[in-house]
């Protein structure tokens, strides 16, 4: 067998808690092929460049008509339409334009500046209300107890999900991702319990939509079912079912990851978490930084269209290419002493939210969250230390995160 590449490695779990210095290698060079024929770009330049290239194509999925594989992840075919599948149905994260854009326009267009604004300070309370529960205990685990909970009724209030509904979602959010764990493809078990998840939240957001049809409310479901959005029109049901999983996944695990990596380097860097407790308005910069420093996402796949030479090497027609965006995050080319965590450097053009055609459309949204969740941490809890440095880290390589942040506490304030 060959050696493991340097990818390899950064997917071995055992290199889980600080992927950093294998980046760092494959930053030498900055598209580098690996033996499998897969491409990695690892520079910031490299990376932008890409995110950035109509010859690159985020349809990565097998096509429709292939065996489903019984994981939802790589099948992505929302039940209902799997007699007639087409492409068509397939999330726009996983589409190119024109349907992409067509798609995500329709998701935009309920984006309100009200409605987001009402989740900012609804998330505020939330987070308050999640800190109360905590009272009385001298140990707290970040991710069970805040960075979870918080997302998922974000985004369920923000769709009209019934708050009755929400630990429903809270089910199906938790085992789906456990698709996106490489070993789970091979897994029987885990397999049936994701196809059949899929199956119980596709029928049930069908249901939702039919209920939004008749009693339209002032919530994104209502708006995406009823309404058309400018030179986008209006999804067919299908592709509400589709785009309403996708925000549910993309927007849960992703938010767990920032707040709790968040967590994590602020009690690592004592003099940061009292300057954030002393000045709350500084946690805009400590987010941005953490999107820099930590991302939950820490690569993104795609396929070339065509060959396409970046920085020197010709990635071929068809090759797999690996955007290994935290890698581009710590690009010295770019950020001077990039392995410290300073929220005090201006103007990142950090890639933890993507970057061009397919930028995450849940970044107000997880910026606010992660601004309540660290903010009130800061200020309330009474002396943190990690229980555990590194924390265990949950298997996942792409989306990174502690699987629990244990914190020892003398109290909150
Ligand atoms: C896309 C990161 C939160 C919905 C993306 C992408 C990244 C990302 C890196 C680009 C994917 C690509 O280029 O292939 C994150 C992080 C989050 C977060 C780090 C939290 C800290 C959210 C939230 C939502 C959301 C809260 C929904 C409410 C989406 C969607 C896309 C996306 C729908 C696909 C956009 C497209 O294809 O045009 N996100 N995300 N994300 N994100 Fe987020």
């Amino acid at each position: 067998m060959a050696d493991p590449t340097l990818l390899d490695q950064v997917k071995d779990k055992a290199n889980r808690a600080d992927p950093y210095p294998l980046f760092a290698r494959l930053r030498r060079t900055p598209v580098s092929r690996q033996h499998d024929g897969t491409y990695v770009a690892a520079t910031h330049g490299a990376i932008a460049s890409l995110l950035g290239d109509p010859r690159i194509s985020s349809e990565t999925l097998p096509p429709a008509d292939r065996p489903l594989t019984g994981n939802p992840f790589t099948d992505w075919i929302v039940k209902p339409v799997r007699d007639r599948i087409t492409d068509a149905h397939r999330p726009f994260i996983f589409r190119d334009p024109p349907d992409h854009d067509r798609l995500r326009g329709c998701v935009m267009n309920q984006f309100s500046t009200g409605r987001v604004q009402r989740m900012r300070a609804r998330s505020d309370r939330l987070v308050s209300d999640l800190l109360e529960k905590m009272c009385g205990t001298r140990e707290i685990d970040i991710v069970d107890d805040l960075a979870y909970p918080l997302p998922v009724t974000v985004i369920c209030e923000l769709f009209g999900v019934p708050s009755e509904d929400e630990p429903k979602f809270h089910g199906w959010a938790t085992q789906l991702a456990t698709a996106l764990e490489p070993d789970s493809l091979e897994d029987d078990e885990i397999r049936a319990k994701n196809s059949r998840c899929f199956d119980e939240i596709s029928a049930y957001m069908a249901d939702l939509i039919r209920d939004k049809r008749r009693h339209p409310r002032d919530d994104m479901l209502s708006g995406l079912a009823n309404e058309d959005a400018p030179g986008a029109g209006r999804m067919n049901d299908y592709d509400l079912i589709a785009t309403s999983i996708l925000m549910l996944v993309a927007g849960h695990e992703t938010t767990v990851n920032l707040i709790t990596n968040g967590t994590l380097a602020l009690v690592r860097h004592p003099e940061a978490l009292a300057r954030l407790r002393a000045e709350p308005s500084w946690a805009p910069r400590v987010v941005e930084e953490m999107l820099r420093y930590d991302p939950p996402v820490q690569f993104r796949t795609r396929r070339a269209l065509a060959d396409i030479e970046v920085a020197g090497t010709t990635i071929p027609e068809g090759a797999d290419v690996v955007l290994l965006l935290a890698s581009g995050n710590r690009d010295e080319a770019v950020f001077a002493d990039p392995d410290r965590f300073d929220p005090e450097r201006g103007g990142i053009r950090h890639l933890g939210f993507g970057g061009s055609l397919h930028y995450c459309v849940g970044a107000p949204l997880a910026r606010f969250e992660t601004e309540a969740a660290l903010t009130a941490l800061s200020r309330r809890l009474r002396n943190p230390r990690l229980c555990e440095d590194p924390p265990p880290y949950r298997t996942g390589a792409a989306l990174r995160g502690p699987e629990h942040l244990r914190l020892a506490i003398d109290g909150l304030d």
